[in-house]
């Protein structure tokens, strides 16, 4: 089934103000063919370009201060004129800031552009289902590993913006495509809304948020947001997409704890089988309430789940143990030579020991031919026992120390396996 079917998303609502299908933008070069829907800050549409092509249109229409008259898009009145001029601005920017994010798991736009008194833009169609559409019941649930593999993209894409320094601020299952090839796409970012908000007085009071995926720090104006601030919203769309339902809004989360009772998030942990312990305790940590304890960045929640970076890294780890053992064999065989050169040497100055030769005897003998001499003879001396425990302890130290990686990397492997 298409994705491309009218409804209103958590944010949004069904709109009486959208332009009909068969207007056209931008002298003919698209056609609208149905409207999507309206978010509250924008429209969005299935259109046509002047190759036939499906493309996606956004349009900047921030309801509360604007309306429309025919297709051209005015201020309500002339006290928001003014500020719905900056909103179009800030909009525009923001479409030019996401056209230079070229990425396989972030949606493509084609164009921006300025008509009917407002602005566009024109992105890639994705011809898919969205993850709401798919977890509230119009696809099979996804297996365990499909969604690792849906979120390592997704992480990668995170990653991706910000290291551009870009938030997202609007991940949920309702942004993030799932196209036919099965790879998940990151569309409608809220960067642009959230500056619409800070800008202007008449957006100030709504707030752009999402209950049960934004974090804490969305719902109070000036609370510093971070990458950590995305990472929330993923793993709330994650503990959806596992448990059926989103997680409690972070609101009451806070004010529970505020209020020392105990947070009403169950951690997903606990609620799902047939996925290793690892990857559910990186969603709940994720989930933290508070984003100092969350994982950090992407990468970070990349390396937790991500099988092969984690068996290499075992591997890295074992491989530099190895190194370090072989290191401290060759430490030891070098001490156990120099001291056994040294106590040759003392040997070889003391008659009682060395009764044959005395100490001037031949030096070309050396101190192992001594040495053997030592262990063969009847005499049991302080000095043989010193020798036989040099060699024996540091026999077993270095034994005992190779099997102890061994295991202990065994063990790691065995885990990273997991
Ligand atoms: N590029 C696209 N390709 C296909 N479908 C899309 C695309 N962009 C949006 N949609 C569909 O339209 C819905 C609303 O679009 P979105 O950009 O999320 O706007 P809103 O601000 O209204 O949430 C999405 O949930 C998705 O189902
Ligand atoms: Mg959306």
């Amino acid at each position: 089934m298409n994705s491309l079917t009218e409804k209103s998303s958590p944010s949004g609502s069904v709109s009486t103000e959208e332009l009909k299908p068969g207007t056209t933008l931008l002298q003919g070069q698209y056609v609208i063919k149905r409207f999507l829907n309206s978010g509250g800050f924008g429209m969005t549409y299935l259109a046509h370009d002047s190759l036939d092509r499906k493309v996606v249109i956004k349009e900047c229409f921030p309801a509360s201060m604007c309306s429309r008259a025919d297709t051209v898009v005015r201020a309500r009145s002339r006290a928001h004129q003014k500020e719905f001029r900056s909103i179009v601005q800030l909009f525009v920017q923001e479409a030019r800031r996401l056209a230079r994010l070229k990425h396989a798991n972030i949606v493509g736009v084609h164009q921006v552009f300025e008509d009917n008194d407002t602005a566009y833009m024109a992105l890639d169609y994705i011809d898919g289902l969205d993850l709401l559409d798919i977890v509230d019941g119009e696809k099979e649930p996804f297996g365990a590993e499909e969604l690792r593999r849906i979120l390592m993209k997704i992480l990668e894409a995170i990653a991706f913006i910000h290291g551009q320094n870009i938030l997202h601020r609007d991940i949920s299952p309702d942004n993030i495509l799932l196209d036919k090839t099965g790879n998940p796409i990151l569309i409608d970012f809220g960067a642009a809304r959230e500056k619409a908000t800070k800008s202007s007085r008449a957006l100030s009071a709504m707030l752009t948020v999402k209950d049960g995926y934004s974090p804490q720090e969305f719902y109070i104006a000036g609370t510093q947001q971070g990458p950590a601030s995305d990472i929330y919203a993923l793993a709330a769309t994650f503990y959806h997409l596992m448990t059926g339902e989103p997680p409690p809004n972070s609101q009451t989360r806070l004010a529970a704890i505020a209020a020392k009772r105990d947070d009403p998030y169950r951690p997903i942990a606990s609620r799902v089988k047939n996925f290793d312990r690892g990857f559910l305790a990186a969603i709940d940590k994720a989930l933290s309430v508070f984003a100092k304890d969350r994982l950090q960045s992407a990468s970070e929640w990349l390396d937790e789940i991500d099988v092969e970076k984690r068996r290499a890294k075992a591997l890295a780890d074992a491989r530099r143990d190895k190194n370090i053992d072989l290191s401290i064999s060759r430490l030891v065989s070098e001490t156990n030579r120099a001291v056994s050169e040294a106590i040759g040497q003392e040997d070889q100055k003391d008659p009682a020991l060395n009764p044959a030769r005395g100490p001037s005897s031949d030096k070309s003998n050396g101190p192992h031919r001594n040495c053997d001499e030592v262990n063969r003879g009847s005499a049991k001396t302080d000095v043989a026992a010193k020798r036989w425990f040099v060699k024996r302890s540091s026999g077993q130290s270095s034994q005992s120390r190779f099997s102890f990686f061994g295991k202990s990397r065994a063990d790691q492997l065995g885990k990273a396996n997991t």
